[in-house]
Parts: C-alpha cells; sequence; structure tokens
C-alpha cells in the first residue's frame, strides 16, 4: 500500500509533527512505509491561475510540486497534518492544496478522476490549535475536504485537538498521541 503524509507545520517537533510521528507508527504496525513530505522545507510557488492546466490537467510551473503530483496519482491514502494557523490550514499545506488545481481541471474539465487501486483511496486530516475555538477546526476541515475530494479521495477521517500551544503541549494531553496512533492503524484498514 503506497501512504504519503504532507507535514504542513514549520515547528520541527511541534504538535502537528509528533501527532503525525504518531500516527505514521500506527500504520508501521501493518507493515507499510510512509513517505513525507516536509513542506515547508520545500519549494513550491503559489497557484498562478495561469490557466496552463486547464486543457491539459498538468500544471505548467516546475518546482518541487513535481515531485506530489506523482505521489498524489499513486497513493492509497493520503494523511494531511497541519497546525491550525488564523482559523485555518497553514499556508504551507494551503500552498501545497492551491497547486492542486491541476488535479481539479483533470478532474471536473477533463473529467477524469484518479484510478482507485484495489485497495481504495482514503484520507486523514490532522490538526492541532492554540485556542478552543471549533471555528479553526471547521475551517481547516472545509479545505481538507475539497483538497481530498480534487485529488479523488473520497474518505477522510480527520482527528483534532484543540488547547494545544506551546511545542510538545500534545506530550501532555491523555489521550491525543494514543489516537493518532489508532488513527494511523485504521487508515490502513481497507
Ligand atoms: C501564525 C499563527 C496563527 C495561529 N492561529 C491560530 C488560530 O487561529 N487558532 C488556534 O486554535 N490556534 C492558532 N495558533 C496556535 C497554533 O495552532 C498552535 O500553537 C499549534 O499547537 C501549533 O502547532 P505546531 O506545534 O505543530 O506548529 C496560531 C499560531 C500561529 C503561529
Amino acid at each position: 500500500m503506497n501512504i504519503i503524509a504532507f507535514n504542513s507545520s514549520p515547528r520541527e517537533n511541534g504538535n502537528t509533527e509528533l501527532l503525525l510521528k504518531e500516527a505514521i507508527k500506527g500504520i508501521e504496525v501493518s507493515g507499510s512505509d510512509v513517505e513525507v513530505f516536509n513542506l515547508n522545507l520545500m519549494e513550491i510557488k503559489p497557484c498562478q491561475n495561469c490557466g496552463g492546466c486547464d486543457e491539459t490537467g498538468i500544471c505548467i510551473i516546475n518546482d518541487d510540486m513535481s515531485g506530489i503530483y506523482d505521489a498524489i496519482r499513486t497513493t492509497d491514502r493520503i494523511i494531511l497534518a497541519s497546525p491550525i494557523f488564523f482559523f485555518s490550514l497553514s499556508a504551507q499545506a494551503k500552498i501545497m492544496i492551491d497547486r492542486c488545481q491541476s488535479f481539479w481541471c483533470e478532474k471536473y474539465l477533463l473529467r477524469k478522476t484518479i484510478p482507485e487501486g484495489k485497495f481504495g483511496r482514503k484520507g486523514l486530516l490532522i490538526t492541532a490549535g492554540g485556542m478552543k475555538k471549533e471555528i479553526g477546526v471547521k475551517c481547516c476541515e472545509a479545505t481538507a475536504r475539497a483538497f481530498f475530494r480534487t485529488v479523488s479521495v473520497p474518505e477522510h477521517q480527520t482527528l483534532s485537538f484543540l488547547g494545544i500551544d506551546a511545542r510538545g503541549a500534545i506530550n501532555t494531553h491523555p489521550t491525543a498521541l494514543k489516537e493518532a496512533f489508532e488513527a494511523g492503524k485504521d487508515l490502513v484498514k481497507f
């Protein structure tokens, strides 16, 4: 099974990354590996709405998205992990998602969906926010849903934790790491 994960937090060993690592441990129990894209370390230009992908479904910008396009096309599972920033996904996540407009063109203009492999395609959204305001989760969820559906991932689970602010604060949450581990285990079921 092919599995990819987007770490969209700029904070090394921050809450998002700690949760993602636990989810990956849960996945590894099944013997599968996960290819992690550390978006903060990648050169990805924001979508220019240039129309270059309208007729082909292929983005004309040449940067680190090239490897991500291939990975999204061939994966069976996608994890999107992001901190909540200004009631939304981080900019690192959003830039990557906007560049998936080429998949939107392919799906909705060219009427081609990414074929399902034998395991189907499933997603997992992981978020952590410092405030205790649900609106942040709701906004992340809405954008993640649009992303997953655009890249032909018809179902996803969401794991979110609020009131988690300082670096590593998630370690003191009574259940979060265990929940992330279990979410990883569930993700590879089919
Ligand atoms: C630019 C910025 C904006 C933020 N906006 C929000 C917000 O709107 N809602 C929220 O709950 N937390 C917000 N936070 C707090 C982070 O979500 C919180 O610190 C989180 O644990 C960071 O995760 P990380 O350690 O993976 O980077 C913000 C933090 C930063 C740096």
